[in-house]
């Protein structure tokens, strides 16, 4: 179906908890694919479903050596497992070691992820610098998430990480990946530090189509670490993703609508009288036209 591309400039900014925040509240049925050379975390951080332990033998690795002829859905599906919630997971390497394992198979893996039939793949490229080779799958991305802190050490990496991949992307052009940025951060600066990085971005040479704001919560992060809270849909960090992630989803297959619902929204908590997300922002409302941005 579509693939969407999460990664970061520099530092820790919370790329792989956006991705499994998103992948729970995914409205289809989804992937998240860990495809960070710099070692899989999701197999250190997340039970499996049935409470156990993932098996990080089993992944983007297995996949490789099994798709060398040719890669294809089913592969792709045999090598994944289910995390807590019913999250299907494809691990990524066990060590950066490992990357020689997996070649030259970025680029084929972005295509198989883009057309995984009945399934979307959010991927989890990690921190993507100059010559790290999973950059290779996002051109067949959707859409690309660039993850950053509204600190100013990181909308600095980010602009020069975005104006970079833009060589690449050709995010202005109809055929290239758009790209977007995440910005996590207290709820509590959306007004101010949220804004600025917005405005960071959106005096770049380069287009950033989209511009999202997802709660800097550690208690719900937590969860994606494998904490045991009791109702996670009810976090901060859920709560605000929620929103988000409806519209990542439409971005990416705008015909297909709240068809289905994810993990942790499969059950819906009672009315508590609170609403569902944080207040809707003008930039979290479905572009009007094409380039529109979702900032205010
Ligand atoms: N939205 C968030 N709110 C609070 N803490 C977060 C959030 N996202 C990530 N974190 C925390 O930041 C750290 C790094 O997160 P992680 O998702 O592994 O980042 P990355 O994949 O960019 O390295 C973890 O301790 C995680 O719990
Ligand atoms: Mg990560």
């Amino acid at each position: 179906m579509a693939l969407v591309a999460i990664a970061s400039a520099k530092g820790s900014p919370g790329a792989t908890t956006t991705a499994l925040v998103m992948g729970a509240l995914w409205p289809r049925p989804v992937v998240v694919a860990e495809c960070d050379t710099a070692g899989s975390d999701i197999a250190v951080r997340m039970p499996a479903a049935d409470g156990g332990v993932l098996d990080g033998d089993r992944g983007l690795v297995t996949l490789a050596a099994a798709g060398r002829r040719g890669l294809r859905s089913d592969l792709v599906l045999s090598n994944t497992q289910q995390a807590l919630g019913g999250l299907d997971v494809l691990l990524g390497l066990r060590t950066p070691e490992q990357a020689s394992g997996v070649g030259t198979m970025w680029p084929q893996f972005g295509a198989v992820f883009d057309g995984l039939e009945g399934y979307d793949v959010i991927a989890d490229l990690g921190r993507c610098g100059a010559q790290t080779p999973q950059n290779a799958l996002m051109r067949s991305a959707r859409l690309l998430i660039m993850v950053c802190r509204a600190e100013p050490s990181s909308v600095v990496h980010l602009r020069e990480r975005i104006s970079v991949l833009a060589e690449d992307l050709d995010p202005a052009n109809p055929h290239g990946t758009p790209i977007g940025v995440m910005v996590v951060a207290d709820p509590k600066k959306r007004r101010d530090a949220v804004r600025q990085v917005f405005q960071a971005v959106e005096q770049m040479d380069v287009p950033v189509a989209y511009r999202w704001h997802l709660a800097y919560d550690p208690e719900g992060a937590a969860v994606f670490s494998g904490s045991v809270r009791n109702r996670p849909d009810r976090s901060v960090l859920v709560r605000s993703a929620r929103a988000v992630t409806g519209e990542v989803a439409r971005v990416v297959a705008p015909f297909f609508v709240e068809a289905q619902v994810g993990a942790y929204s499969s059950a819906p908590p009672e009315d508590d009288g609170e609403p569902d997300g944080l207040a809707p922002q003008p930039w979290q409302q479905p572009a009007t036209n094409s380039g529109a941005t979702h900032a205010d």
